[in-house]
């Protein structure tokens, strides 16, 4: 008796620790691909500054040169990892997104001051910023 009562509780704990978050997640990302005037709240700001990308030497160019403005409130630059601020901007398709990176555009630095990224570079670190969790792939 008293063990089945501890299985329900931990089954419904398993729900609130595991899923719940899940469904909160999604009901996130839905709403901020359907709505590009959705505002970064503080939590958005400080995982943008937890974000990085996996490969090493990315990383490296990523927290000398993008970081510097895309985890930054007041920037204007579409938060890393914050899908509201991206999705209206992949909409332009990645040529255009990577034009706009190597060139500049606006506000956005050549380049983003990192002169030693390939093309390549710049499309991953374009993707790792616009993907949302580094749950959505870009
Ligand atoms: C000095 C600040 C700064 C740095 C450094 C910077 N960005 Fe940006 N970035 C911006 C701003 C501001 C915008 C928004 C421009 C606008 O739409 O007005 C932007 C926009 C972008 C966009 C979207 C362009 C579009 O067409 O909508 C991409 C892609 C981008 N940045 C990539 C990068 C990458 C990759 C790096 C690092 C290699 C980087 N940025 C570094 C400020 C910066």
């Amino acid at each position: 008796m008293e063990k089945r009562a501890w299985l329900d509780t931990s089954k419904s704990k398993r729900f609130q620790l595991i899923l719940y978050p899940l469904v909160v997640a999604n009901a996130i990302a839905i709403s901020g691909c359907e709505s590009s005037n959705a505002k970064p709240l503080e939590a958005d700001y400080r995982r943008a500054e937890s974000l990085r990308p996996s490969d090493t030497t990315l990383a490296q160019k990523y927290e000398r040169s993008c970081i510097a403005c895309h985890t930054v409130k007041g920037s204007n630059a579409p938060l890393a990892g914050f899908s509201g601020d991206w999705h209206p901007r992949i909409k332009q398709g990645m040529p255009t997104l990577l034009e706009h990176a190597r060139n500049g555009f606006k506000a956005m630095p050549a380049r983003g001051y990192c002169n030693d990224c390939s093309d390549e570079e710049l499309s991953a670190l374009i993707a790792f910023m616009s993907a949302s969790q580094s749950k959505e792939g870009v």
